[in-house]
């Protein structure tokens, strides 16, 4: 395993011992959350954790989840989640977050939304002191909106990018695109965030303002639990 794999592990198994028997679990996306579902599978086999129901944000992390013998539900069954553990891609001072380069930013939205309580986990490469320095805002929207919508956000700053993956247009598992857009950092996310959210057609954007409730981060130094 590479060191920084070591310390998405390190992260997700201590976030992990937030979760108690019984708990509804949000289950993130991205390569940090999917050690989080192998310990919560790990932990089921071994009789440690019992009765937990996953809600999983995105398809495949429900398949990651059955492979670990993780039961899953829906939000339609269980509309309130005690906790989710999740990724992300920048972490700023405020626990304020950007995410969905995995492309699950919307089902991630709507079950950190549900969640009483939403543990980010992350290698410290993560951390930022402001968002968009370094990844790009993703930005969901239907397909038949990419073009103005490509427009307005260029017209907001951003270089607008529509993802790809193995060299076609990546589809969520919403069915819709995703248009990057790289800013040169983000004085205000809020008002960005609003922004965007104007224009038809946009569904959702990968910025999570207020929603973590804590962050444990690992790094050379050992595992350190931010809290909002
Ligand atoms: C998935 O859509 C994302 O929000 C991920 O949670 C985020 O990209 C972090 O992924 P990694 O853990 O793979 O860096």
């Amino acid at each position: 395993m590479s060191a920084q794999n070591e310390l998405k592990r390190q992260a997700a198994e201590r976030a992990v011992e937030y979760i108690q028997s019984g708990m509804v679990v949000g289950l993130g996306t991205g390569s940090t959350a999917v050690y989080a579902v192998r310990r919560i599978g790990a932990l089921l086999a071994e009789g440690r954790l019992q009765r937990i129901v996953g809600i999983p944000t995105a398809d495949v992390t429900a398949r990651e989840a059955e492979v670990c013998g993780v039961p899953l539900g829906t939000l339609d069954d269980h509309p309130s989640v005690d906790i989710t553990i999740d990724g992300a891609d920048e972490i700023d001072p405020q626990l304020n977050l950007i995410k969905g380069l995995g492309g699950a930013l919307l089902r991630e939205k709507i079950v950190a939304a549900a969640s009483r309580r939403l543990v980010i986990i992350a290698d410290e490469s993560k951390r930022v002191d402001q968002l968009g320095t370094r990844a790009p805002v993703p930005v969901e929207v239907v397909p038949f909106a990419r073009r103005p919508a490509a427009d307005y956000l260029t017209s907001l700053g951003a270089r607008v990018v529509e993802r790809q993956r193995d060299g076609r247009t990546f589809i969520t598992d919403e069915g819709n695109v995703i248009l990057d857009c790289y800013f040169p950092g983000l004085a205000n996310p809020r008002e960005m965030g609003q922004l965007i959210r104007a224009q038809p057609g946009v569904v959702e954007h990968g910025l999570f303002l207020g929603m973590a409730t804590e962050a444990v981060i690992a790094g050379a130094r050992g595992v350190v639990v931010l809290e909002r």
